[in-house]
Order: structure tokens, then C-alpha cells, then sequence
């Protein structure tokens, strides 16, 4: 049974990994952040057997109670976890990160960063009644490196990725395993809140050993793997989904 956080629409890595996820036989429930995207989100859900759509903003506790709740009364464990949430404000990625405000910083490291805590608290009972389970969010390479306009958002991935360590310690005792996936740069509606997303992939294409762009199916195989007891063996990681671009100096 999976519970994947971040659908808005046919383009969101959360959707590509609920459907493989889906394909490989598992129930699923699919939340959404807020009512307006229900009109994307709920015909998605329709497409899939045994999948149930479900509003959850995860900065809002009573949110996060009622989908827990409705995970535990339908299914009474919970075995996936995926979290594909970030948002920083627009002003924050196309000007110098220096400008950045509290306010600013604090929205985007308590949606990008923090929420991982709150749904891994909140899937820890249901974790425990399956005898273990696996969660895993999405970083970027921003989060180690300096992408233009990326700025604040970098800094809260990582955050997040702290976040994926100090709860795979936390957890791992429970048979709980934590990682993270660093997909290459998607067109995505996240991701084209970032000033100068087009010329970000088309320097990708060029400079990735694979010489080409990251892809959604791939990004969905690679946390299938992680959902699965093939990674049984790994927790608190880090993997890069990008065509390799990261191993690159110039
Ligand atoms: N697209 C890329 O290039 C790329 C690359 C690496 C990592 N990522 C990461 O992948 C994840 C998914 O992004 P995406 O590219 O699929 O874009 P997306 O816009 O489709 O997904 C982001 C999701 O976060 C949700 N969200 C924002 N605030 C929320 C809240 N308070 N509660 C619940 N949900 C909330 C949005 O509703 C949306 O569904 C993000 O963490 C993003 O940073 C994206």
C-alpha cells in the first residue's frame, strides 16, 4: 500500500511514480495539496485500480491527521511513502539568493524540508503494523551545488536531505528505510517556476554523459527500485536520476 504525495497534474513525478508503482500491484493513495487541482488530479486516480485520491496539504496538521486516518481505516498499514512536495515564493528564484527573506526561507524550508518530518511521523505507526516500509523523497542537485535562480530552494534540499539522514537513523531501528532521488532537471510545474528552466535542460542535454534529458518513466523505475526489498539493503541515501550529469567538472 502507497501513499505519494505531490500529484497536480499529468506531468508531476509523483503521478509517473504512482502509476509504476500501480502498475507493480500496489494500492494507492494519491493526495493532492489543494481543491483546485482536483479537476487534474481526480481523473488521474480514475485511471488507476484500487487508487484513491485524497486533499492533503501537508503544512496543515488536520490534513495530515485525515489522510493517516484514511490510510488506517482502509488499509490498517502502510508499506510506500513518497514525497514529491516543494514550493518556494516566485520572487525567491529569480533574484540573488542574498535578497532572500525570513518569511521566504521559512515557506520554503517548512513545505520542501520539514513536511518530510511530519508525514514520516505520521507513517510511522501504520510502517510499524506492516513490519517496516520504505519513504522516499525528491531532491535536486541544487542542494549541493549552485544553479542559477535555484537559491532558496537549493538550500532547503539540503535541508531535506539532512532530513532523509537523521530519519533514516530514527527510523531504520523499525525496519524503516529513508532516501532521497536527485532527478535531472523535468518540465514539470514546479519546475518551471525557476527562471531560465528551458536553457537549464538544454544545457543539460549537452553536457550529461547520457547527452540527453532526464526522463519521468526513469525517475519512476528508480523509486519503484527504492520501494521495492531490491533496496533493502539502503537507507539515508542520496541517488542521482540524472544521466549523470552531476559526476561533471565542465
Ligand atoms: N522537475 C524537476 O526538474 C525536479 C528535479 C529534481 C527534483 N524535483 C522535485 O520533485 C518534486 C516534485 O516536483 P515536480 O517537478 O513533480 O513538480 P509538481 O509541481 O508537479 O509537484 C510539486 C508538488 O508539490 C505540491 N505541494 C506544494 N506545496 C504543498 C503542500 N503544502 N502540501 C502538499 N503538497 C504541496 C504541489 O501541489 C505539487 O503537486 C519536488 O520536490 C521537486 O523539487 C523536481
Amino acid at each position: 500500500m502507497a501513499l505519494v504525495f505531490g500529484t497536480a497534474n499529468k506531468k508531476s513525478i509523483a503521478w509517473a511514480v504512482a502509476k509504476r508503482l500501480s502498475q507493480s500491484g500496489a494500492k494507492i493513495v494519491l493526495t493532492y495539496q489543494d481543491p483546485r487541482l482536483e479537476g487534474n488530479v481526480l481523473p488521474l486516480a480514475a485511471e488507476l485500480p484500487d487508487c484513491i485520491p485524497c486533499k492533503c496539504d501537508l503544512t496543515v496538521e488536520e490534513d495530515v491527521a485525515a489522510v493517516f486516518k484514511l490510510v488506517e481505516e482502509k488499509y490498517g498499514r502502510l508499506d510506500i511513502l513518497i514525497h514529491s512536495v516543494a514550493y518556494a515564493l516566485r520572487e525567491d528564484l529569480d533574484r540573488r539568493f542574498l535578497d532572500t527573506s525570513q518569511e521566504g526561507f521559512r515557506i520554503a524550508q517548512t513545505v520542501s524540508a520539514y513536511t518530510l518530518v511530519a508525514a514520516a511521523r505520521g507513517a510511522l505507526p501504520l510502517m510499524e503494523k506492516a513490519g517496516g516500509g520504505s519513504i522516499l523523497a525528491m531532491t535536486y542537485h541544487g542542494s549541493e551545488r549552485v544553479i542559477p535562480n535555484y537559491n532558496v530552494m537549493g538550500v532547503s534540499k539540503a535541508a531535506l536531505e539532512a532530513c532523509v539522514r537523521y530519519l533514516a537513523a530514527d527510523l531504520g531501528p523499525m525496519n524503516i528505510r529513508v532516501n532521497a532521488l536527485s532527478p535531472g532537471p523535468l518540465n514539470t510545474l514546479a519546475a518551471r517556476g525557476i527562471t531560465g528552466l528551458l536553457t537549464m535542460l538544454k544545457y543539460f542535454r549537452e553536457r550529461a554523459p547520457l547527452r540527453r534529458n532526464t526522463d519521468l518513466e526513469e525517475v519512476a523505475d528508480t523509486a519503484l527500485f527504492f520501494s521495492s526489498d531490491l533496496s533493502r539493503g539502503i537507507t539515508g541515501e542520496v541517488l542521482y536520476v540524472d544521466c549523470g550529469y552531476h559526476i561533471t567538472g565542465m
